[in-house]
């Protein structure tokens, strides 16, 4: 083992050359994914005043956000629908709206850049007056019934030109059915990327706010998001979703579960990504604010952290921020 003083480490910490030469990991826009929120009454952004910096899109705004996504070099966008209170119901029925807002939006991001993918989050709490991701009977959520809704959801995606398949909702089994399902219907080359390993967590409050949701929330979701407690039932779940036939798997919260990210890329070797959620991003901001952390430092730096835990991309609000740091 090197010892000092014929070993310095600080000798390869000197300047900014050494630095930059010895540097194990490097954020680049390839390794980002953007989070957009959008909105039916965008008019044609609104603030979410809990996520300062991020804005609510009109379809025409989402669109622009698709070629602002190409510019910067940002490889994907994966969008989160806030509909208006008066279209959800129970049953979550437009969720697979094949005229609603999240159709309309992938086909205007299609069109503006096509080079950009599309990702569509697979779960109904967007829909649901309720604002669980699945079917509530009885304060239940049923697992089965929910999948089929999901189902038709995910082919209404596909149809209208969506990517990528993000299932977010944490039933059991819905990898399987999902790639049945898109396979029957002639989307073999539509991607899935699950939510495998998705806690049950207080990050999400903002989210919540910014797709309208939370006020309505009854209970919480521990019945089908995972115990923040657990290590070995993340690798089950992604161990089940990649058997289903997941293409990318996904951890989330981010920060906080570094530890489950290593392990899942370590274990799996699959292309492993990481979401670095709504309160992950108002904490930074909320900081910053205040004057009491430099907001974009930290935001580097949190995104770096996730490559140095072995995630090959981060979905983040801070994505176009980032970049635009990056590219000085
Ligand atoms: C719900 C969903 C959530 C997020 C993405 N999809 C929240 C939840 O499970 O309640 C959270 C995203 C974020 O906090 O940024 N299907």
């Amino acid at each position: 083992m090197a010892s000092y003083p014929s070993t310095r480490l600080r000798r390869l910490r000197a300047n900014d050359w050494i630095r930059r030469l010895v540097r194990e990991n490097t954020l680049t826009p390839a390794d980002l994914i953007w989070t957009v929120i959008v909105s039916d009454r965008a008019d044609p952004t609104e603030p979410v005043p809990s996520m300062p910096g991020v804005e609510r899109l009109s379809v025409a705004e989402a669109a622009k956000s698709a070629v602002r996504a190409r510019d910067l070099g940002i490889p994907a966008i994966a969008i989160f629908p806030n509909i208006d209170p008066s279209l959800k119901d129970e049953e979550g029925s437009r969720a697979d709206d094949p005229a609603g807002l999240v159709a309309q939006c992938i086909k205007a991001m299609k069109d503006a850049a096509p080079e950009v993918g599309i990702i569509c989050d697979v779960a109904l709490d967007p829909f649901t007056n309720h604002g669980h991701d699945g079917v509530l009977e009885n304060g239940q959520i049923l697992n089965d019934p929910t999948i089929d809704r999901l189902v038709d959801q995910a082919l209404m995606q596909a149809e209208a030109g969506c990517d990528v398949i993000a299932p977010s909702d944490m039933m059991d089994g819905r990898v399987g059915a999902l790639r049945a399902a898109l396979d029957d219907e002639g989307f073999e080359n539509v991607l899935i990327l699950s939510y495998a390993a998705k806690y049950a967590s207080a990050f999400y409050g903002p989210y919540r706010d910014a797709i309208g949701s939370s006020a309505a929330l009854q209970g919480d979701k521990k019945t089908y998001q995972m115990d923040p407690a657990n290590t070995d039932e993340a690798l089950r779940e992604v161990a089940m979703d990649i058997e289903e036939g997941a293409d990318m798997v996904m951890v989330k919260p981010g920060l906080p579960y570094l530890d489950i990210v290593a392990r899942v890329k370590a274990e799996f070797e699959m292309p492993t990504y990481a979401f670095q959620v709504s309160g992950e991003y108002a904490m930074i901001k909320a900081a910053d604010a205040n004057g009491w952390i430099d907001g974009e430092r930290a935001m580097m730096e949190s995104l770096l952290a996730f490559k140095r835990a072995g995630a090959d991309g981060i979905l983040s609000y801070f994505a176009p921020f980032a970049v635009e740091k990056l590219n000085g």
